[in-house]
């Protein structure tokens, strides 16, 4: 798509309120007013956020353009919203000498190779979920199914990151106060005109006290863990390998601020996104049966009764990419936020210095030049021919660039997991009557939760599915 206003000039305006601009449609519903933008303007669209300009990018070619070049496109300032809760770890630091020194140090810990050390804790996760469903849900029961995937993917994260002190972090990271805080935060994001921070509001308050209670956790832990130092035999979890990370040319490590904001930093982005895309995915394949028999077929040729290992799951293609279809129908950060350093020229047009730029993953992952019949659910987009052939920028759904989510491998490989798991263990059924209604927040949102029933697939053979190893048979 392309915009008809003359090259070097402004991009095309959306329009909106005298002051407000386009404040009331984006508070709405960001996505809708993106992509009705998108559908009316072109690939480049100028709003206003009162005093803030904003431009939305809805086309691959631009987005690429956006996301490579750093110096020219920005992580948004200290004004970020964010920041309330993340501080300056990797995703929200707008400061490129320490943001590259903390990738490069982080980088190894997020690599495949060492993934595979945590698989353990991903297994024994999932199995606690299944042994907790199958207490809470006989078969045939109505199940928020993103309520069971936010729970378990809070788990996975907690983990991995804190092993045996798991138990005691829970009701400090619990998905409630996750809730508070994020939704504070993205309100602030989107509304220029919230009340200041330290303003005594009921909201402000109820904010400080989650994020109190948060800090002592997170500092209690930091303390003690440098108190014990890296047990033997190595680390044993995410926080030992962030306390034993050093930079390469001087040697030293993270301090405790930095170890925090990284620490809430993976929480925050490690495990919604990967709960939400897991919730559309059991949405569209209650949809589309067909699709749902091919997997549970390929399920249960290849695992039969076992709880999957990291082979086994390379043996399972096809549950990969009904979970990559379902990121580019339901992209789970659907917005990737930048800040212009200086006056540029984007797809022609000029865009001037300090404006927001929002590259738009739910439009580009329909654009039209790029993906044929973008509105059908089809996992075969991604089958190895149809990935090969296809535009880099095409699909971004965990970014491009140097900014590139570090925790791409983990998402996908818990995801596969969780797939695997209760695809053999369960047919999810959509309640006809319960609506289905995306709602952007930071994430993409199923807004009144997922209503489904789950039925037990192979009642008989079942016993248990708890396995003793990972990998072994457990019926
Ligand atoms: C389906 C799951 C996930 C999706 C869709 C996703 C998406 C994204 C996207 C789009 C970005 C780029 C942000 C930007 O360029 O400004 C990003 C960055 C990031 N993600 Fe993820 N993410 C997922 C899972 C995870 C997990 C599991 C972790 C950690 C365990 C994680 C940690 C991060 C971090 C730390 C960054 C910042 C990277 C940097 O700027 O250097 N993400 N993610």
């Amino acid at each position: 798509m392309t915009s008809g206003q003359r090259p070097g000039g402004p991009a095309p305006e959306a329009g909106g309120l005298p002051l407000l601009g386009n404040v009331v449609d984006f508070r709405r519903d960001i996505l809708d007013a993106l992509h009705q933008g998108w559908q009316a303007h072109g690939d480049l669209v100028r709003y206003r956020l009162g005093t803030v300009v904003v431009h939305g990018v809805s086309s691959p070619e631009l987005a690429g353009e956006v996301l490579t070049d750093s110096a020219t496109y920005g992580k948004l300032g200290p004004d970020n919203p964010l920041r309330l809760i993340l501080g300056e770890g990797l995703l929200t630091s707008d400061d490129h000498e320490s943001w590259m020194r903390n990738r490069r140090m982080m980088q190894p810990i997020y690599s495949k190779q060492a993934l595979s050390g945590m698989y353990r804790a991903m297994v024994d996760s999932v199995a606690e979920q299944l042994t907790h469903m199958a207490r809470a849900y006989p078969s045939g029961a109505e199940v928020d199914v993103h309520g069971e995937m936010m729970r378990v993917t809070l788990d996975i994260v907690s983990r991995c990151m804190f092993s045996t002190d798991v138990s005691r972090t829970r009701d400090k990271l619990s998905p409630e106060a996750v809730d508070v805080a994020v939704n504070y935060a993205f309100d602030r994001l989107q509304n220029p005109f919230s009340p200041p921070t330290a303003w005594p509001t009921p909201r402000n308050r109820r904010f400080q006290r989650v994020m109190a209670g948060l800090d002592g956790m997170m500092y209690g832990l930091i303390e003690e863990r440098r108190a014990a130092g890296v047990p033997e035999g190595g680390a044993n979890d995410l926080l030992d390998m962030l306390l034993a990370a050093r930079d390469a040319d001087t040697g030293e490590g993270m301090t405790d601020r930095e170890l925090r904001d990284e620490i809430i930093t993976t929480f925050a982005a490690g495990h919604e996104t990967t709960a939400v895309t897991l919730t559309w995915a059991f949405y569209l394949l209650s949809q589309h049966r067909q699709v749902l028999r091919r997997a549970q077929e390929e399920v249960d040729r290849e695992l039969g009764d076992r709880m999957p290992d990291v082979e086994d799951l390379q043996r399972m293609p096809y549950l990969l990419q009904i979970f990559e279809e379902a990121l580019r129908m339901y992209p789970s950060a659907p917005i990737v936020p930048r800040l212009t350093l200086k006056d540029t020229v984007l797809g022609g047009h000029h865009v001037p210095k300090g404006s927001r730029i929002m590259v738009d993953l739910f439009n580009i992952h329909r654009h039209p030049d790029h993906w044929d019949d973008p509105e059908r659910f089809d996992p075969d987009h991604f089958t190895a021919a149809r990935r090969k052939g296809r535009y880099r920028f095409a699909y971004l759904p965990f970014g491009a660039g140097p900014h590139l989510c570090i925790g791409k491998h983990f998402a996908l490989l818990e995801a596969h997991l969780l797939l695997a798991a209760l695809i053999r263990r369960y047919d999810f059924r959509h309640i006809p009557s319960h609506r289905v209604v995306n709602h952007a927040t930071i994430t993409l949102r199923p807004k009144y939760g997922m209503a489904m029933t789950l039925h037990e697939r192979h009642r008989a053979r079942r016993t248990a599915a708890v396995p003793a190893t990972a990998g072994t048979p457990t019926d």
